[in-house]
């Protein structure tokens, strides 16, 4: 069995903010963000918008471009590190909204790799028959994770979710890579909002657990990692599968940097535009970036049956893998 993918959706908020805007409260300015890292403007969600709601807009518009109802759906998987809910999970939350009432559903976390990582899981189920067919959804609100007078981490990244339904077919699967270096893990930290260990410090202490409980990154540790690992995940895949990179017609890259797509192109000795990029609009969103940039290329009409295109992505953790997709 393998797994089709059979409709995509995504959703960014309205509210638009472009570097300029960023250059207004911390020392930074348009130009260095856009040839450091190829972003121009990020979505932020304001209002009502959540890691849920977003969820459920992006899961809606998968299902709506697949053709299906709700009640299809047996997994519901979303990939998140940023939601406005602990318990319930945010999958359980999107099940209710939207009435996917015979799905499982649970949430998983892993940053950048969680789409990745929600996608080889979709498969391994597919695969041996326990489900059949899967929303996988990615969604992040960062800005609420984001320490906004740090100009190193606040310029990347910005909100919004993607979502793919995935069948399985007849067909044989294509084995997805994955690893997890842990012991690296401290280039890119959040803390838990509820440390509760750090509640009872002396005074002082809540500035401190402020700064803790936003995303703090070693950008250039993160950055030479990705161009390692990368390339060596995505050669990884296609030996597994017995491919070769003249087979695949796009690389979807976890949007995380102009400059590390187009390293990991040089490395791969591939052309640029077998790179699709998006990152200008949405700059970082995590673990929606893959699932957003499908979506995008999926209503543009730029992928067409039995192409293979090659999905990578990479973050805290560090996590990185990488999974083939026939179109
Ligand atoms: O999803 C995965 C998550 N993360 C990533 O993929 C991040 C990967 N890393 C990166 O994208 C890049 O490392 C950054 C964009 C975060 C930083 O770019 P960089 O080219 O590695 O810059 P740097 O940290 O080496 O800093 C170079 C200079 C420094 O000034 P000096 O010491 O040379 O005078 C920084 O202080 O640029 C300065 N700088 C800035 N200047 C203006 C750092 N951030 C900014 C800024 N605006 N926003």
């Amino acid at each position: 069995m393998k797994g089709k993918i059979c409709g995509t959706g995504a959703y960014v908020p309205a509210n638009r903010m472009d570097n300029d805007q960023i250059a207004a409260f911390v020392d930074t300015n348009d130009e260095w963000i856009k040839e450091r890292t190829g972003v121009w403007a990020r979505h932020i969600a304001s209002g009502s918008e959540t890691t849920v709601s977003m969820a459920c807009m992006a899961g809606r518009r998968a299902l709506e471009d697949a053709g299906i109802t709700a009640a299809e759906i047996d997994l519901l998987i979303v990939s998140t590190t940023s939601s406005n809910l602990i318990l319930p999970c945010t999958a359980c939350e999107v099940q209710k909204e939207l009435g996917a009432e015979h799905a499982t559903c649970f949430d998983l976390s892993a940053a950048c790799t969680g789409f990745l990582l929600a996608y080889s899981t979709a498969l391994a189920y597919l695969n041996c028959g326990v489900y059949h067919t899967a929303l996988l959804i990615g969604s992040e609100c960062l800005s609420n994770l984001m320490d906004w007078r740090d100009r190193g981490t606040c310029i990347l990244f910005g909100d919004g979710a993607g979502a793919v339904v995935l069948r399985g077919t007849e067909g044989e699967m294509a084995l997805p890579a994955a690893h997890s270096e842990g012991a690296k893990g401290d280039a890119l930290v959040c803390k838990s909002r509820h440390d509760w260990s750090n509640l009872h410090d002396e005074s002082g202490a809540q500035a401190m657990q402020d700064k803790e409980h936003r995303i703090g990154m070693d950008g250039q540790a993160v950055f030479r990692f990705a161009l390692k690992r990368v390339p060596e995940v995505i050669a990884e895949v296609l030996e597994k599968n017995h491919l070769h990179k003249e087979d695949i017609t796009f690389y979807i890259l976890h949007q995380a940097n102009r400059r590390i797509v187009e390293a990991v192109a040089k490395r791969l000795e591939e052309p640029i535009e077998k790179f699709p990029m998006n990152m200008q609009e949405y700059g970082n969103t995590s673990s929606a970036s893959i699932p957003i940039l499908l979506d995008e290329l999926n209503r543009s009409g730029t992928l067409h049956r039995g192409d293979k295109l090659v999905m990578a992505g990479f973050g805290a953790g560090l996590t990185w893998g990488a999974a083939v997709v026939e179109w």
